[in-house]
């Protein structure tokens, strides 16, 4: 009797534990630099998201085909909001089930968005514990920022498994920024060699062949940068900025519009660095700044900034996004589920630019001895345009470029590859097949990234009313693309055609047309033995360090500008 009894509790704990899993791969480990300060008051208000099951996803999926695809019927028949909205709001049943149970535990407290399937509550932290059986929200702070975060895994009622991807809120934290004044201490011997240049709007300009008429000047035209790292831009800083590198060509000093509060934190480089360099490429284009939306410290930057997306039926056509975290940290549903925020921006006709990220190929110890190289996602999505990083051959010269050995790429260990890089990724496996690094470090079914590149080297950005040299990594180059791209979407728009919306499929037809290809040089990744902390090497055509390469500026407009 007794046995029997045991043996029947533990059945049924083991149960209903495990199938109210919705993130059961997710790392919910706090990371070092993170300290424990203590627990939270039962009464203290967090703000979680939940994430609705969807419907029509795999439509979702195909229209992105089509509206991107330069060669079908649809190309650039973008949706509207309210069409995404009727597409893939949640069905009735799961809306009830959802509302009903947050209800049931008091929690009335929700906002919703234009599609519906995402809602934002608020409930003290005894509520949510409750709500979400195994969390344990304690307090964690890191440099001054402060946030409650959950420890232990979470579990949902199974009433509701089946009608949730994912809560927000309980274990992903902020990113940490790039350092990207450390990072930019590493070439400062050689200013000690001879006459410093570095990169301004004017060598970004000469180099890429854009002239004083390429700016933008349709009225309809805007484009975004988003970032999330608790910094803001100076306004005064980017007036300044233009007053010393602007005279060249047609620009603006002002941000347009700034979604979200900027505050807290101080003026920061990446935050200056981004607003700048996209103002400078994207020139005269109305420009948007996408700074922290939260308004609770629970809540997770990146995430808030997609669920704002889809709550807003006119956004900037262009956003440049310098944001990532290791793939292996992420559960697949939480991917999975970003991914499909990202169809929905791709079949609205808006273009996602994602940095690759600065650390290389990644290095993951997975034992001892045993390594692997690690992506880095967003960069690894394959609804993402992904943006590496190169140098001046002579990085006192406008020569040609090579490599940043910086410069994040590889391949996905989750999404596959999609079509529309096969080939290219084949290309490049094939041609230097003997001199890839051991197959055990990387993954050739996944997706493979970066798709192009840019100057992310050795930057010129004003902070504190200050010219700083010596500013580095793909945050610097994502804008810059995405101001160019910014460009041509203005010409497109003056003539009446659709903005280019999700660029890969188009951008792997061009086959590296219009675009300087990058063969020199390698970038980073695990130091050991087997590497000796090398990762991929740029080659001729498409590579997993540059993509296919940076914009020769007139010939990529040629190139995007014909239906
Ligand atoms: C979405 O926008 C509507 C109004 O436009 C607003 O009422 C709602 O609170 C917003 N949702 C979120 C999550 O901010
Ligand atoms: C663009 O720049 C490259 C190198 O900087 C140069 O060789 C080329 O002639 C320029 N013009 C065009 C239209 O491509
Ligand atoms: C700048 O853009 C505006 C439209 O936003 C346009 O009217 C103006 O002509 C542009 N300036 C130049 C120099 O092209
Ligand atoms: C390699 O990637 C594929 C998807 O592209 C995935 O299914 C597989 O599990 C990955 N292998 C490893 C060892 O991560």
């Amino acid at each position: 009797m007794n046995t029997l009894l045991t043996f029947s509790i533990s059945l049924l704990f083991s149960s209903s534990v495990w199938s109210g899993y919705l993130e059961y791969d997710q790392d919910v480990l706090i990371p070092d630099d993170w300290t424990h300060v203590g627990p939270v008051d039962p009464t203290e208000e967090l703000e979680l998201t939940f994430a609705l099951k969807q419907q029509n996803i795999d439509q979702v999926e195909e229209i992105l085909r089509r509206v991107s695809d330069p060669d079908s019927y649809a190309y650039g028949q973008y949706l509207t909001l309210q069409e995404v909205s009727s597409l893939v709001s949640p069905s009735e049943l799961t809306q009830k089930v959802v509302h009903h149970w947050l209800r049931s535990h008091g929690i009335t407290n929700c906002l919703t968005v234009h599609t519906q399937d995402f809602l934002q509550c608020t409930m003290t932290a005894e509520v949510a514990e409750t709500l979400l059986p195994g969390s344990k929200f304690k307090r964690y702070t890191r440099n001054g920022q402060s946030v409650v975060r959950s420890a232990a895994p979470y579990s949902v009622h199974d009433d509701v498994h089946q009608h949730l991807d994912f809560v927000g809120g309980l274990h992903r934290l902020p990113p940490k920024g790039q350092d990207l004044s450390k990072a930019s201490n590493r070439k400062q011997k050689q200013s000690e060699a001879g006459v410093h240049l570095g990169v301004t709007p004017a060598v970004l300009r000469a180099r890429y062949n854009l002239t004083a008429a390429d700016v933008g000047t349709a009225p309809d035209n805007s484009q975004a940068v988003a970032q999330f790292l608790e910094q803001y831009y100076s306004p005064a800083d980017l007036s300044e900025f233009m007053g010393i590198y602007g005279r060249s060509f047609k620009h603006l000093s002002k941000v347009d519009r700034v979604v979200g509060t900027q505050g807290a934190g101080k003026a920061g480089i990446e935050a200056s660095l981004d607003i700048e360099y996209i103002m400078s490429t994207g020139a005269n284009i109305s420009t948007w700044f996408f700074t922290n939306p939260g308004r609770h410290e629970s809540q997770e930057p990146f995430l808030q900034w997609m669920v704002l997306l889809s709550n807003m039926s006119d956004l900037p056509w262009v956003h440049t996004v310098s944001y990532g975290d290791d793939e292996d940290s992420l559960s697949t549903a939480y991917m999975t589920r970003i991914n499909t925020e990202f169809k929905k921006a791709g079949i609205r006709g808006i273009s996602l630019l994602f940095a690759s990220g600065d650390s290389g190929a990644g290095c993951r110890h997975l034992g001892k001895e045993q390594n692997s190289f690690r992506p880095s996602f967003p960069a690894s999505s394959p609804y993402v345009t992904t943006v590496g990083g190169t140098s001046f051959k002579n990085p006192f010269k406008l020569t040609y470029e090579v490599t940043d050995y910086i410069s994040g790429g590889g391949f996905s260990n989750v999404f596959k590859m999609p079509d529309y890089q096969a080939s290219a990724v084949e290309g490049y496996l094939k041609s230097v097949a003997a001199a890839l690094p051991p197959k055990t470090y990387f993954n050739t079914s996944g997706r493979a990234y970066p798709d192009l590149a840019a100057l992310s080297d050795n930057y010129w950005v004003v902070i504190n009313r200050v010219p700083v040299p010596w500013v580095s990594g793909t945050s610097a180059s994502t804008p810059v693309v995405g101001g160019m791209l910014s460009l041509i979407n203005d010409q497109r728009l003056l003539k009446g055609l659709p903005a280019l919306g999700f660029l890969n499929p188009r951008l792997y037809q061009l086959k590296g047309q219009a675009l300087f290809d990058v063969t020199e040089g390698c970038h980073l990744s695990c130091l050991d033995e087997q590497v000796q902390g090398k990762g991929f090497c740029a080659a001729p055509s498409w590579d997993p360090v540059t993509g296919w390469g940076t914009p020769n500026y007139p010939e990529l407009l040629a190139a995007l500008l014909t239906d």
